[in-house]
This record gives structure tokens, C-alpha cells and sequence, in this order.
């Protein structure tokens, strides 16, 4: 039989090249050989309370990048974690088995506290409960994320251990898949690529907006004036030439350092590239965003297929536990 991968992403909104080097790509490869179930975890964005009147444009937007990037909503589930109830529900039976010690010593909970003092909400110390409730509502074994889960990861086998210590066997151990793309740093050349740190290349820009983007990168420090020789092991936008023009690295890296380009002229052979790269992407997504209530029914449809398998798990849950 085939595993079961699950995966969620919070709703950020359009998806940059970041995202797509590092999770969409692998989500997509992994419906070759797995049953997979993609979700856009709105209930968890609650926990940090910013924008969520853009909440159902930032899914939407989401999905449309999903899509075009080559999820497919004939093979695998895609679907909103709020249009399946059920996974709140077992997040309140999951936390009566999970010590509150663990959830209080997990580092991103730390970190949380320090970023937003004025918000630690309960939801938050939940944060990995809820997170375990999604895998294991579905049952899934392998959960394909990047390293800065690894720790939710843990706690969710641990949770799913104790419980069956507790009531027996109904859900498996789930086990990370790391997606194992090098981090993509943004355009500060400093931090991972992100929306939240403004440093992003957006999948959906237009070419024109790609090149402007690529424009205020910043690049080697070494190189002050056209003619200072560059230091491309150096340059992010270098390490960004590895993905967007891999036949050219040699010839890109020796004029930078003797000076036979600037950076300008750089950046511009790394927007022609994205824009080649992301060309036919960008068809499909304008393509699929002009059919008339495609995105709704994808969701929809989602969610139908969810809400079975949910429906069964908890079912199983409740007998386990005892609930009469
Ligand atoms: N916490 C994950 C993140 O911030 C998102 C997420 C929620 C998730 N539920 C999940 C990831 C279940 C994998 C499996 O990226």
C-alpha cells in the first residue's frame, strides 16, 4: 500500500521562489508514489492574529500558486484544516494526553513569546497539539517539512506514542521527510527568503516586476564600484544563478571576478532566467485564476474527501478513550 503524506502550510499568501525550491516542488514529486493531502492551515495562522481579514485572499492566492505549480486535486487532497471541524475536536482530545511541560519547553513556543508578549494565547502552547491532530486525523506517516519543524515532529510522535500507551494503537508514528532543498536566502542576502521579512521573488509577478524586484538585491559588499572585482561564493544572487541558470555558473562566476559584468548586469541575467524558468507556470496560473469558481470547488471537493477519512479516525478515537 501506499503511504500517506500529509503536509500543511499557513496561509501566507502568493507563494514565492523560496517556497517553490523548498516545499511546493517536493509536494509535487511526492504524489508520484504516495496518497497525499495538502492543507492550508488557517486555524494555526489564528495563533500569531495578523491579517486575518486577508485570510480567504491569502488561501486563495495560495492555492492558485499550488496548482499551477502542479498539485493536483485528481490525486491528492487539497483542502482548508477549518472546512474539516473534526481536527479540532481531536486537538481537544490529544491535549488531555499531553503534558503541559512538554508544550512549554518546545523552542518555537519560546520564540513566540518573545515576538509577541502582548499575544501568548493558549492556542499558542497548542500550536503542536493542533499541528499533531492534523497528521494524525488523516493518518498519515510521512510528513514532508523543512528543519525548522523538526522539533513539531518530535512532539507529535511523542503525543501519538503516549496515546497509544494510554488507549492503544490507532494512529501511526509519523515521520518527517525533509525537504531537502538547500534554505533559499532572500534578497537582503542575510535571512531565509520570506514574504514577512520583505526580501521575496513572488512566483506570480509579472517579468517586469521580477526584474524591478531582482534589481534591489543586494549583492557582494566587496563590490563598491562597476570595475572592484566580485566574490560570487560570496553573492546570493550567485547561489541564485544555481537554480535559474546552471549551464552558466562557471561563465557568470569568472567576469564577475575579473569585473566583465556589474552587478546590474547580473541580476538581469538572473531575471531573465527566473522569468524564463517561471514562464509557463505563470500561463497556467492565469489560466486556472480565470475559471469561474474552479478554486471553490477544488476546496470543496477537498474537504469531502477529508471530512471521510476524519470522520472515521475520530470515530475510533472516541471508542478508544471511552466516550460513551
Ligand atoms: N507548523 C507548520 C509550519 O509553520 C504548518 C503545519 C501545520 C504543518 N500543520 C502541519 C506542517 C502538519 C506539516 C504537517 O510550517
Amino acid at each position: 500500500m501506499k503511504g500517506r503524506v500529509f503536509s500543511g502550510a499557513r496561509p501566507t499568501g502568493k507563494q514565492h521562489i523560496g517556497n517553490y525550491l523548498g516545499a511546493i516542488q517536493s509536494y509535487v514529486k511526492l504524489q508520484q508514489d504516495y496518497d497525499c493531502i495538502y492543507c492550508i492551515v488557517d486555524i494555526h495562522a489564528l495563533t500569531t492574529l495578523e491579517d486575518t481579514h486577508l485570510l480567504k485572499e491569502n488561501t486563495r492566492e495560495m492555492m492558485l500558486d499550488w496548482l499551477a505549480a502542479g498539485l493536483d486535486p485528481e490525486k491528492s487532497i487539497l483542502f482548508i484544516q477549518s472546512h474539516v471541524p473534526e481536527v479540532m475536536e481531536l486537538h481537544t482530545l490529544l491535549s488531555m494526553v499531553t503534558p503541559l511541560g512538554w508544550l512549554l519547553r518546545v523552542a518555537t513556543f519560546k520564540e513566540k513569546v518573545k515576538l509577541q508578549p502582548h499575544n501568548v494565547n493558549y492556542g499558542l502552547v497548542g500550536y503542536p497539539v493542533l499541528m499533531t491532530a492534523d497528521i494524525v486525523l488523516y493518518k498519515a506517516d510521512t510528513i514532508p517539512v523543512g528543519e525548522d519543524q523538526l522539533p513539531h515532529l518530535e512532539m507529535a510522535r511523542d503525543i501519538v506514542r503516549r496515546f497509544t500507551y494510554l488507549f492503544g494503537e490507532v494512529f501511526p508514528e509519523p515521520k518527517a521527510k525533509l525537504t531537502t532543498f538547500p534554505m533559499v536566502i532572500g534578497l537582503d542576502g542575510e535571512r531565509k527568503m520570506s514574504k514577512s521579512c520583505d526580501n521575496d521573488v513572488e512566483l506570480a509577478a509579472s517579468p517586469e516586476e521580477t526584474t524591478q524586484r531582482i534589481r534591489t538585491a543586494f549583492t557582494d559588499p566587496a563590490r563598491q564600484y562597476r570595475n572592484d572585482p566580485g566574490h560570487p561564493e560570496v553573492c546570493n544572487i550567485y547561489s541564485l544563478h544555481h537554480f535559474y541558470n546552471p549551464d552558466r555558473l562557471d561563465e557568470i562566476a569568472t567576469q564577475c571576478r575579473g569585473a566583465a559584468i556589474g552587478c546590474v548586469d547580473c541580476k538581469n541575467i538572473l531575471a531573465e532566467g527566473v522569468n524564463r524558468d517561471l514562464a509557463p507556470f505563470r500561463e497556467r496560473r492565469a489560466e486556472i485564476a480565470q475559471r469561474p469558481g474552479y478554486v471553490d470547488e477544488v476546496f470543496a471537493d477537498g474537504a469531502r474527501r477529508a471530512h471521510v477519512i476524519a470522520k472515521e479516525t475520530i470515530k475510533e478515537v472516541k471508542e478508544k478513550m471511552g466516550l460513551p
